[in-house]
């Protein structure tokens, strides 16, 4: 009788271990069916010694691209299959995979399909939420894919999230993205219900405006994204009555006259209109790309993108946080409460308005819905990130001699980490090549209770501009 060797399989084994797996198997002239692969990893089994003299393995690319896949699947018989189709291919059969009616054949490419799904569904379902960890923002994630994808799905949030940190943590391992480098680690225990409501409510919002009753598939959307995914998505919580809605808005939209296009399409026919081949100027070519942008959610809850205005030969740009409330419907920078005092200051330091270029950090409104009102909230380093591609855009344009960042979310996307503003509040700083004069934001001056606190502060608040302006001078001179 032929005797039984078994090998123990590490649950996260990928290729590499597969690859020694295997070598030493064939090394050692094991028939498959002489070896039984014990994929749960605990019994005290023949663990194979790689032989020195074992010979590499030649493997085809596709199966080279198929072992890659199939070792993800968390099905017990992964290896025990890929070891049976790499035994014939070493037995002569190089074309093996071409023989789709082959049963092993078959059965790896739906393991292999399992998983490219798998992986997409972690890419379009995990969501991240921001958290303070020893001082920095972190972006943190709780995802449960059905294999052992998250090394193969991880590079794509590296790509994609460059410069931010974040951790994605799942029931198999974690994988951390810090300073720029991809690290994989142990599993940690699963967190309680991830809860951030603004981030929650930014999704919520973002699901509901895109949501098209029209197109509503439920068979579909269900398989597309199974209900075990759903208690990470805050905007699942809408579906159920977006569903239930969704015969009566359909219902609605077909009674109605058709909408407006939106902004950005009316930008793009603009463009077609235009004199043909004839670019935009580049001030007004990214503004129009910063129409489009959706890099955060926040464009899907906003009126408009708010971009920068005043002459593009300012000698000085200001740079406040985002929207308010005003700027997000009139579509300007610091028209509403906070712009007035800014107005006022700035005409007390001596400084023109129609002569500098005010923009913000973040180009759209975040804001939280209270009833009819919407009330302000904070950008996060999501949004800050997303949208600094545009302020630098502004900023090497305009190439002032000094910009002056009203408050910390400006001096974040300016300085590239956080600035402790009070402290630094009247320094002039050099970020990135560019003199940064900091100070505080107008609306901060706006929420001191104590009116005399108030008014020393509104006074500290000019000599700030007052400094800016007597630095830019110079500077010309
Ligand atoms: N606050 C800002 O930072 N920017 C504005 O445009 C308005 C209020």
């Amino acid at each position: 009788m032929m005797a039984l060797r078994s090998v123990t399989v590490p649950p996260d084994g990928g290729d590499d271990t597969f690859r020694r797996i295997a070598r030493s198997c064939l090394a050692q002239g094991l028939h498959p069916d002489e070896v039984v692969f014990d994929a749960d990893g605990t019994g005290s089994l023949f663990e194979p010694a790689e032989p020195r003299d074992a010979p590499t393995i030649l493997m085809p690319r596709r199966f080279v691209e198929l072992v890659s896949d199939v070792v993800c699947h968390s099905a017990e018989d992964r290896f025990a299959l890929l070891y049976r189709l790499l035994w014939r291919v070493q037995a002569g059969e190089r074309n093996v995979l071409e023989q789709a009616a082959d049963p092993d054949v078959q059965r790896a490419q739906q393991y292999a399909k399992a998983v490219a799904r798998d992986v997409y569904r972690m890419h379009a379902f995990t969501r991240f939420r921001e958290r303070m960890i020893e001082g920095r923002p972190m972006f943190v994630a709780w995802f449960e894919p059905q294999h052992n994808v998250l090394r193969k799905a991880a590079p794509f949030f590296a790509d994609r999230f460059t410069n931010m940190d974040w951790i994605i943590a799942t029931p198999c391992g974690t994988a951390a993205w810090q300073d720029k480098s991809l690290h994989f680690g142990p599993p940690v225990a699963r967190p309680p219900k991830q809860d951030d409501a603004v981030l929650d409510e930014v999704w919520s919002t973002y699901y509901r405006i895109t949501f098209n009753p029209a197109r509503l598939r439920v068979n579909a959307m269900l398989a597309q994204m199974p209900k075990r995914h759903w208690p990470t998505m805050p905007e699942t919580t809408s579906m159920p009555q977006l569903v239930r809605t969704a015969r009566t808005r359909v219902k609605e939209m077909e009674q109605r006259a058709p909408d407006r296009p939106p902004r950005f399409a009316d930008v793009l026919s603009e463009r077609q209109l235009g004199a043909a081949g004839e670019a935009p100027p580049p001030w007004e070519a990214l503004k129009e790309a910063a129409h489009a942008c959706r890099q955060c959610p926040l464009h899907a809850a906003a009126t408009q993108m708010v971009f920068g205005e005043g002459p593009l030969s300012a000698s000085m740009v200001f740079v406040g946080e985002q929207p308010g409330d005003q700027e997000d419907l009139q579509g300007r920078p610091f028209v509403g409460p906070a712009g007035q005092v800014f107005d006022r200051a700035l005409a007390q330091a001596g400084i023109d308005r129609g002569a500098v270029y005010v923009t913000n950090a973040v180009k759209h409104f975040k804001f939280e819905p209270r009833g009819k009102r919407r009330i302000h909230q904070k950008p996060g380093t999501i949004e800050v990130t997303a949208c600094r591609h545009w302020l630098r855009g502004e900023l090497d344009l305009i190439r002032p001699k000094l910009v002056v960042s009203l408050g910390a979310t400006a001096a974040l996307s300016l300085a590239g980490r956080p600035v402790p503003v009070t402290k630094e509040r009247g320094s002039i700083q050099s970020w990135s090549g560019r003199a940064v004069l900091v100070t505080v934001h107008p609306s901060y001056l706006l929420r001191l209770p104590d009116p005399d606190v108030a008014a020393a502060e509104y006074d500290r608040f000019v000599a700030d501009l007052r400094r800016a302006k007597l630095w830019c001078e110079r500077a010309e001179q």
